[in-house]
């Protein structure tokens, strides 16, 4: 087993990961906090799967929420329903809130634990690769309105995160590969290791040093810039124009997952415009086709250019771009709307 610590300027989280934790959960759960009584919530694939095997394992009253699976849900209404069964089950603020699934659930229970009451304890148990290496950690919690993703939310960061690689055996197939494009954003920002381990011919074999490797990185992002006014920025690679990509495939044409490869092949190529002395793009081109993720941009560059434009990241009229000029350096690039129009027309 691994273990990572976030301290924050409030908070510290730890970080735990290692192949059958999920076996041995409650001893590490209760190593770090003294609830009375613990409520787990999972989503409506998760729950059959492992729901009973966590919520097993304690000698304490254990109640449960399961959630409908899907974004789609990732909303108010839901978490309205976990306040009334956090009520029903007596939990107080000593008591422990645990979100048992992939970055959907991890979003709507972290952000129902950071205010019912205004604040319960939370662990994060992710168990799709993108939740593991990305959403679990850092804190940002939060649910969708019907006018864009992710606009309610908190900073709340969890005490604990137990991640069980074992718990990818489940997962489809494609949901997995979805969670390689933020392994592989994390290869070019800040580790190229994370590159060479993915190239390597059987890389699922090693999963667990690479969820590592990414949990590492945005744990040293995350503790520079807890509340996402600077650095954290770089960990939107691929993700301007792909944004923008998903947005216009009405969030169902392109997984994330498919739409941060996509983009990262973009601002690649717009890091090419600009200039620079290494060409990464055949390398970054391999790598996401070596995973099964696409790396051609469909859209028509003009409504590219008018969603990216309208995306909540923007700052004026001027658009904050990640390039990677060198493997693992990332840096963050104002481009005024004028100069980046012919830059995506050319794309
Ligand atoms: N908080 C953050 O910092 C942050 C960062 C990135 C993404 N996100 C959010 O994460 C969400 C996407 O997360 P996701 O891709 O994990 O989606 P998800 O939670 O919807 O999970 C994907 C699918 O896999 C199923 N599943 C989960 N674990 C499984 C397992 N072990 N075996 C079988 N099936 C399993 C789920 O039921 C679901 O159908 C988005 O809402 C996004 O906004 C948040
Ligand atoms: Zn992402």
């Amino acid at each position: 087993m691994k273990q990572l610590t976030l301290s924050g300027t409030s908070s510290r989280s730890d970080i735990l990961i290692g192949r059958g934790l999920l076996g041995q959960a409650a001893s590490h759960i209760l190593e770090v906090f003294s609830p009375s009584r613990v409520h787990i919530v999972a989503d409506s694939n998760v729950a059959p799967l492992y729901l009973d095997k966590l919520a097993s394992q304690f000698d304490l009253p254990v109640s449960s929420t399961v959630i409908p699976a899907g974004e789609a849900y990732k909303r108010l209404t839901t978490v309205e329903t976990i306040y009334r069964d956090l009520l029903e089950a007596g939990m107080t603020r000593k008591d422990l809130v645990i979100a048992l699934g992939g970055g959907v659930t991890g979003d709507i229970t972290g952000f129902a634990a950071a205010t019912f009451l205004r604040g319960v304890s939370l662990c994060q148990v992710p168990t799709t690769l993108l939740a593991q290496v990305d959403s679990s950690v850092g804190g940002k919690t939060g649910v969708d309105l019907p006018e864009g993703k992710n606009l309610v939310g908190a900073f709340y960061q969890p005490r604990l995160v137990l991640i069980d690689p074992d718990v990818l055996d489940t997962l489809p197939a494609q949901t997995f590969v979805d969670g390689m494009a933020e392994v592989i954003k994390a290869g070019y920002i800040a580790n190229p290791d994370i590159l060479s381990m993915v190239s390597a011919p059987d890389y699922r074999a090693n999963i667990e040093n690479i969820i590592y490797e990414c949990v590492k990185m945005k744990r040293d992002v995350v503790a520079q810039d807890e509340r996402d006014t600077g650095l954290r920025m770089i960990l939107n690679f691929g993700h301007t124009v792909g944004h923008a990509a998903e947005k216009l495939g009405n969030y169902t044409a392109l997984t994330h997952g498919q739409a941060v490869a996509i983009g990262m092949v973009a601002a690649m190529q717009i890091s090419n415009q600009l200039g620079t002395d290494t060409d990464l793009l055949p390398g970054l081109i391999d790598i996401l086709q070596k995973v099964g993720l696409p790396t051609e941009l469909t859209n028509d560059r003009e409504e590219i250019f008018h969603a990216l434009l309208s995306d909540k990241k923007k700052m004026g009229a001027t658009v904050n771009f990640i390039l990677v000029r060198t493997p693992g350096k990332a840096e963050i690039v104002p481009i005024a709307a004028e100069t980046l129009h012919p830059l995506i027309l050319n794309l």
